[in-house]
């Protein structure tokens, strides 16, 4: 798998330095609320996994399925958001949290549909952003790393549902995006 990759761009070392940080960051900012972190699959879940252990905080989680990309690079432009109804949000203080935020759009839907279920407050956490390729503005709270306009992949990131077990985000060589 490592021989796929053309370069690292973020380092486990780094992923875990900066999950630090957001985990004190967000733990000094949910003092006496009600957190319900809620993690977006699939590509946030190894995010998800690292980042609520760094909250010292009580918690909830809870787990949202959401899919833009059907296969390749290129987000389909239509956000898929199966029946929600079983989360509960009510009066919680919601923390999204996803992988990386590109055009935007899956954030965008997931607030809007949030939003009407009545919650106390919703912020989202990002490990990364790709700010050049926003098509629709969405008000990133934690935000992990900027990343340049590249597809990436590992720490949860797939590129054709492979290469999620990596411990690092890399780019793949330019033969494997076919
Ligand atoms: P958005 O709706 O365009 O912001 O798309 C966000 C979703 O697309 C993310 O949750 C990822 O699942 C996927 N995505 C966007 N860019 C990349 C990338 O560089 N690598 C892997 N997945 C990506
Ligand atoms: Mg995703």
């Amino acid at each position: 798998m490592n021989n796929e990759i053309k370069k690292v761009l973020i380092s486990e070392d780094q992923i875990k330095e900066r999950n630090r940080e957001l985990g004190q960051q967000i733990t000094a900012d949910y003092q006496g609320k009600d957190l319900l972190a809620v993690c977006i699959l699939r590509g946030s879940y190894i995010f998800f996994s690292d980042l609520t252990r760094e909250i010292e905080l009580p918690l909830e989680v809870a787990f949202m399925h959401a899919a833009s990309y059907f296969a390749g690079t290129e987000s389909s432009g239509k956000v898929n958001l199966p029946d929600q109804s079983m989360l509960s949000v009510a009066g919680k203080d919601v923390l999204l949290v996803e992988d990386i935020i590109d055009s935007g759009r899956t954030l965008a839907a997931l607030k809007e549909t949030l939003l009407k279920k009545g919650v106390n407050s919703l912020k989202i956490a990002t490990l990364l952003d790709k700010p050049e390729r926003r098509v629709v503005d969405v008000d990133v709270d934690y935000s992990g790393f900027t990343v340049p306009d590249e597809f990436v992949v590992g720490y949860g990131l797939d590129y054709n549902q492979r290469y999620r077990n990596l411990k690092y985000i890399g780019v793949l060589k330019e033969e494997i995006y076919q």
